[in-house]
């Protein structure tokens, strides 16, 4: 019997339909876990809030999996920069050196190059990355006729960092596709500038190191001053807002700003065992394969370096399990034959109410199907989609009645947010859900690590001069 194909809203619950009931209601037992039940989301509430209780105790009684930290940016912008300014955007497998012109608070000239970064400087020792970063500064400098000029630089580094200062970020760990040795326990602000002082073709003063949150959420303030929370949503996920540092515990009689960007670093939640309990062999799986092992819980349940992944595990064992595919596992065992775009490509199919891009990817990975398996291919995107966009909801609604604005513009960035169907439509949903009457909307940061990083030098300067100003009185 040949199913109806019926376009489905991206807000609703995935459901499966086979023409066989008793193959349905395996899959469905199979891939129960990955569902998760009012209870477990709110557990997840709870405990989330607690370990932000923690991550901003003064004296925890236990370590936090949130780092919480300060990004000593206390300011927006406000409309008065000026001027020329570089940014930097390291992250992912292309760097990026940006040159902007801000006149009276906005751009109105931006430059950007992009360089890749080949694995060998991402694996390799730190002091050759930071080397090869000073090489493209230098190439772009030259090829866009920039010499000659001092620049105040914006140094977007996404990667989790303890920040001593403005200017100083030392970095915790690698996440993501980064692990170079001679970097965790350093500022990375002086082995950028070693390598930039190294080449003496160079003239820049790097003012402020941020995260690619920080920089969206800068951004995202540049385009609507009711922005106060920010994140990214792309090969990696974070989130970072604007906190009153008098709930700040562990900062208590060490600023005397009276709010704070703070950092989270969401992507390590659950990384003491806190989310155990909605873990799945199939997450531990994906944990396994992964460059850095028992790390970024949260992150790899749905980010984009991950999703993929995940997708495939399950897969794997659907069909193992001879519940797909006449148990065949084609090329299953791959790591990467699945990526993140094509459960995107796969969710946009089950949206429209077609079959042809599932098609394709069960063909690319070498899999023969008949309809039943293209509507479980279907149901697994969903439901892994589903459950990320959950728990990302779930915190977001969390910071929005943290905070109590009377509205919150959430500025986001990054390529699942960008490309995957169902991100945007329901996280509007379920946030609406979770903080019920809560004023919000999302707004897409387009580049907000870039050209944030540059809105961030600028602040930077701008702090500056007022203490000078209020040393001189
Ligand atoms: C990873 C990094 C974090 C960054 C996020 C998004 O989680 O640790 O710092 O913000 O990716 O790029």
């Amino acid at each position: 019997m040949k199913l109806k194909m019926t376009a489905v809203s991206p807000t609703t619950r995935p459901k499966l339909t086979l023409s066989n009931p008793e193959l349905e209601r395996k899959v469905m037992e199979c891939l129960s876990p990955l569902v998760l039940t009012e209870d477990q989301q709110q557990k997840v509430r709870e405990v989330f809030l607690d370990e932000m209780r923690l991550g901003l105790a003064a004296n925890p009684e236990r370590t936090s999996s949130l780092l919480m930290e300060n990004t000593f940016i206390p300011e927006l912008p406000d409309g008065t920069e000026n001027g020329e300014y570089l940014a930097l955007d390291l992250g992912g497998t292309h760097f990026r050196v940006i040159y902007v012109r801000m006149k009276n608070g906005r751009f109105s000239e931006e430059v950007v190059d992009y360089f890749h970064v080949p694995s060998e400087k991402r694996l390799g020792p730190g002091q050759d990355l930071f080397e090869f970063l000073a090489d493209c500064i230098a190439e772009f400098v030259q090829k866009r006729n920039l010499g000659g000029r001092n620049f105040q630089l914006g140094f977007t580094f996404s990667f989790p960092m303890t920040q001593k200062s403005l200017d100083v970020g030392i970095l915790v760990s690698w996440t993501k596709s980064f692990n170079c040795p001679g970097v965790v326990g350093e500022d990375a602000v002086k082995m950028l500038n070693d390598a930039i002082h190294k080449r003496k073709d160079l003239d820049i003063t790097v003012k402020a190191i941020l995260n690619d949150t920080t920089g969206t959420l800068v951004m995202g303030a540049y385009m609507d001053k009711r922005c106060a929370l920010a994140m990214i949503l792309g090969t990696g996920c974070n989130g970072c807002y604007i906190e009153k540092v008098e709930r700040i515990e562990k900062w208590l009689g060490k600023h005397l700003e009276s709010e704070m960007i703070v950092d989270i670093e969401w992507g390590a939640f659950g990384d003491n065992g806190v989310l155990d309990f909605i873990k799945t062999d199939w997450d531990r799986a994906v944990d396994d394969q992964s460059l850095l092992v028992h790390s970024y819980t949260f992150e790899k349940y749905f980010a984009g370096k991950y999703l993929g992944d995940l997708y495939r595990e399950i897969l794997l064992t659907l069909t193992k399990k001879g519940l797909m595919c006449g148990g065949k596992i084609g090329n299953l065992h791959t790591h990467g034959a699945i990526t993140t775009t094509s459960v995107s490509r796969i969710e946009s199919d089950t949206f429209k109410g077609l079959l042809e891009e599932t098609k394709m990817v069960l063909n690319d990975v070498k899999l023969n199907h008949d309809d039943d398996d293209l509507h479980i291919a279907q149901y697994v995107a969903g439901i892994i989609s589903y459950r990320g966009i959950t728990l990302v909801s779930l915190i977001t609604g969390i910071l929005l009645e943290r905070m109590q604005r009377n509205h919150c513009t959430v500025a986001i960035d990054g390529s699942l947010f960008k490309h995957h169907p169902r991100f945007r439509p329901l996280m509007e949903k379920l946030i609406s859900e979770f903080a019920p009457g809560r004023s919000f909307d999302l707004r897409l940061a387009h580049d907000g690590s870039g050209k944030g990083a540059a809105l961030a030098a600028a602040i930077a300067e701008r702090l500056e001069q007022k203490r000078s100003l209020t040393n001189s009185n």
